[in-house]
């Protein structure tokens, strides 16, 4: 059991969720806990390395699933758990949830090997909520767009988008326990409502 509790927010692109973990960090913070921004891939020296490697290449869909895998696990052992286990709040920019969305539905990696993958990497760090931004895609990349920093992920075209925002509705309606969907096509302020929302719903947090 930790004391600490981790949420992650996943969504397509330009579903605006950095920007809403960055603000639930700070009500947070403000509310007087102490809270561990990161993000997948990434979070570590390691990781942030990792992620550099598979945005600039193509790797072989197997490696690129490894890749990301390693990066987890490093994240988990090294920086999630740690936080979690000393009492912080740890919100995390994407997680398993894409894992199973881009190499699962997307990539067509087996699922078996998903499912054991993530009970090595995730098990011990299992998100108590998940927040799914949901956004037409038109609306995502336009969004997207105008921030200018578009990856090969996101330069794909809009129907891969939409079976992105299935994956992610799919997976909130298997796990309505741990996930809740926000609109995520509002503005910043509602959609930072429906967030603080959904926090005092599952934890009775007035955030
Ligand atoms: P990023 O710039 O973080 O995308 P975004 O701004 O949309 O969050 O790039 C990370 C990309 O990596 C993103 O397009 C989704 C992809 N990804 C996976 O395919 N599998 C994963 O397990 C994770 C964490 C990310």
């Amino acid at each position: 059991m930790t004391a600490g509790k981790f949420i992650t927010f996943e969504g397509g692109e330009g579903s605006g969720k950095s920007t809403q973990a960055m603000m639930l960090a700070d009500r947070l913070r403000a509310l007087g806990k102490n809270v561990v921004v990161t993000r997948e891939p990434g979070g570590t020296p390691l990781g942030e390395s990792i992620r550099e490697l598979i945005l600039a290449n193509r790797p072989a869909l197997v490696a690129e699933f490894l890749l990301f895998a390693a990066a987890r696990a490093e994240h988990v052992a090294t920086k999630i758990l740690p936080a979690l286990d000393a009492g912080n709040w740890v919100v995390c920019d994407r997680y398993i949830d894409s894992t199973r969305v881009y190499q699962g539905k997307l990539a067509g990696i087996d699922p078996h090997l998903i499912d054991i993958v993530e009970k090595h990497t995730s098990k011990n760090a299992w998100p108590s909520l998940t927040l799914i931004l949901d956004v037409p895609p038109a609306t995502g990349r336009v969004r997207a767009s105008e921030r200018g920093d578009l990856n090969r992920y996101d330069a794909e075209k809009i129907s891969y988008h939409e079976q992105i925002r299935e994956g992610f509705l799919e997976i909130a309606a298997r796990e309505p326990r741990r996930c809740i969907v926000i609109d995520g096509s509002k503005s910043t302020s509602e959609v930072a409502g429906s967030v603080r929302g959904a926090l005092s719903a599952r934890f009775g947090v007035e955030a």
